[in-house]
């Protein structure tokens, strides 16, 4: 066998785009207590939670058994892998490419830890020319920032020369080729020689969530272009895995919200007036990954870009972001030309307090931008407004909200409610909306064909007792054949509600119909999301032996067997319910109707024999 290892780079990698919560919550059960989660250890046997996860450390550990770690550690432990197993699993999981070095990674490390002190030092370096240059200085304070802030955020000025900075880490014995890595010199044009990128400017640094200064930001004192030059992405630093200011915010947010603007300045102003958990994206488009950082620090965001139609649309996109990961935020909509910084200086702490309280939330904000691009006085407007408007709100899952929209929405338009449940309700081709929004636990079968069989659970818990089910069903199939032999004929692959089990279940049914051996070997079939199924199924503990095996797989397939029939029960009771409220008006009971509450009697029967 090859002996590898990753680097310390990649692991790093692996270890961020793996949240703690995210990750152990797929195991076991955690439950939010202020900053933490909590859950019963699963490590010790005991009776009242004392296992603890930190969002915020990104640790986990237990007062009770006195295990803890980091997620790497977790995955090593509760799946019992080593450290390189664990390292693959989470990168799979993360679709993060793994490089196989072969003992040089030591190399990699120090050549980073090299480079943070390079910054470090050009960092402490356009800091004191800042100190030492008046006017440098007076630009920052006649803009409102005082010098504590200055201070706070380790603000600099880069001189008017082409090689101060240069010569001046030189002097300190750094190599030109990891200044040139970092961004802070470029070669010549000529080849021979190097000058500072960063000249006549407002430094700012930009420090990673660990404290590490990881690139620049440097600003213009006048309104010549480009107004900001910014460090390139390097070995230390990735634009679209980090948010300038959120090495500050996290000090403060403990529970509180964290504001997201565009600008250095924004930020920096806004701390300067006592917003202190603020965050930017550092100029680029917003990422999924800034995403996953930011929440590990809050639990409540406020969006708060330029109020310009490229502010608006980069907020939407924000916004869409954050929705996709459950992440709560408003947007703060600031009057037209306006940046936060503007704003605040304008209005004060106050003033910026109050448009927080009037944020837009998901479907305010969009009716909003809606609006903003229908005439509504117009009928076809009206018409196109009303639509997009509707389109959304099938994805909204509590009704109570949807109805509040749908009056909303027909005082601004004239339209009637009645006309715009019918378009929530329905499609352009008539038929039930398929709801495919992730939060909906079931997707509609077609009503048109009624077809409740076809039954999908989309979103699960994953503790909930018929997944348990199906897992230990699964494996006692995998370990021994007879069971096989036993169940195949009435509980097929299909059979199996989890997806991911229903694909593990015709692989494995495949094998023993091939006559094959079923073993620790169908791990080979099986990549990512599937393979952390397929390793928690065998890790499954079931110490059962002979006829107690027969009988546990009996109560497995009756469990699930229940639960199918609970989904079809609340399958037809959701349609029922449509179909009621359509047909309101509709004195005539439809046959529809009646067959579906024939059904849910029979289901109801069914469920009653099961007990
Ligand atoms: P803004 O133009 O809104 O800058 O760009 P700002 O932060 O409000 O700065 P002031 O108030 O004019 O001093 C927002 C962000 O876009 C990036 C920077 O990160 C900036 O903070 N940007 C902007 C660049 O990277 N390059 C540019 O030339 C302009
Ligand atoms: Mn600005």
């Amino acid at each position: 066998m090859s002996q590898y290892i990753y680097s310390e780079e990649d692991v790093q990698k692996v270890r961020e785009a793996s949240d703690i919560v995210d990750v152990i919550s797929e195991y076991i059960n955690l439950k939010r207590t202020g900053a933490n989660y909590k859950a019963l250890c699963p490590f010790h046997n005991e009776k009242t939670p004392s296992f603890i996860v930190s969002p915020s450390k990104q640790i986990f550990n237990c007062f009770g058994c006195g295990e803890g770690g980091d997620v790497i550690g977790f995955v090593m432990k509760h799946l019992n892998l080593n450290f390189i197993e664990a390292v693959e699993l989470l990168s799979e999981r993360a679709g993060i490419y793994l490089e196989k070095n072969t003992g040089d990674y030591e190399k990699t490390r120090n050549k980073r830890s090299k480079l943070y002190e390079l910054n470090k030092d050009a960092a402490k370096y356009f800091y004191s020319n800042l100190m030492q240059n008046k006017l440098a200085l007076k630009y920052l304070l006649n803009r409102g920032i005082d010098i504590n802030t200055v201070r706070g955020f380790g603000l600099g000025y880069s001189k008017n020369e082409w090689q101060s900075l240069f010569n001046y880490l030189n002097n300190k014995g750094y190599k030109e080729s990891d200044m040139e890595e970092v961004g802070l010199i470029i070669k010549k044009k000529s080849g021979n020689g190097y000058y500072d990128r960063f000249r006549n400017r407002i430094m700012y640094p930009i420090i990673d969530v660990k404290g590490k200064v990881i690139g620049f930001g440097g600003r213009v004192l006048d309104d010549s272009q480009p107004k900001y030059l910014n460090s390139p992405d390097s070995a230390v630093f990735s634009k679209g895995n980090n948010l300038y200011g959120l090495n500050k915010a996290k000090q403060y947010t403990r529970a509180n919200s964290i504001v997201l603007v565009e600008g250095y300045m924004d930020v920096i102003s806004l701390f300067n007036h006592g917003v202190k958990g603020c965050a930017a994206s550092l100029g680029t488009s917003f990422t999924p990954e800034q995403a996953k950082l930011l929440k590990r620090y809050s639990n409540e965001y406020y969006i708060c870009y330029d109020s310009d139609s490229a502010g608006l649309k980069a907020a939407d996109k924000v916004l869409d972001i954050l929705k996709k990961m459950s992440m709560k935020a408003k947007v703060i909509v600031l009057p037209e030309d306006k940046d936060p910084d503007d704003f605040i200086r304008e209005n004060g702490l106050e003033g910026f307090h109050s448009k927080m309280n009037t944020g837009l939330d998901y479907m305010d904000f969009k009716i909003y931008l809606y609006k903003q691009k229908y005439n509504l006085s117009s009928t076809e407007g009206s018409i196109n407004f009303t639509k997009e408007v509707s389109n959304l709100l099938k994805g909204i899952k509590s009704s109570i909200e949807v109805d509040a929209y749908i009056k909303k929405i027909s005082q601004e338009t004239n339209i009637s409610e009645a006309a715009i449940k019918q378009e929530i309700l329905f499609n352009d081709s008539g038929k039930f909306n398929h709801k495919t929004n992730s939060k909906d636990k079931y997707i509609y079968g077609k009503y048109r064909h009624n077809n409740i069989d076809r039954i999908i659970p989309v979103k699960h818990n994953l503790q909930s007792g018929h997944l348990k089910a199906e897992k230990s069903l699964l494996k006692l199939i995998i370990l021994n054949k007879d069971i096989y032999i036993l169940v195949k004929d009435r509980f097929k692959a299909v059979n199996f509600l989890d997806e991911s089990h229903k694909r593990i279940a015709s692989v494995v049914y495949q094998a023993y119909e091939e006559g094959k051996m079923v073993n620790d070997d169908i791990l080979n079939h099986f990549e990512g999301k599937e393979l952390e199924i397929i390793n928690s199924i065998l890790s499954v503990d079931i110490p059962l032996e002979g006829q107690e095996k027969i009988k546990a797989v009996e109560d497995y397939i009756k469990k699930i067997e229940i639960h199918k029939l609970k989904i079809k029960k609340s399958n037809i009771k959701n349609k029922i319910r449509l179909l009621e409220e359509n047909n309101q008006n509709n004195k005539e009971e439809n046959s529809e109707l009646r067959n579906l509450r024939l059904e849910l009697s029979s289901i109801d029967r069914q469920l009653k024999s099961h007990h």
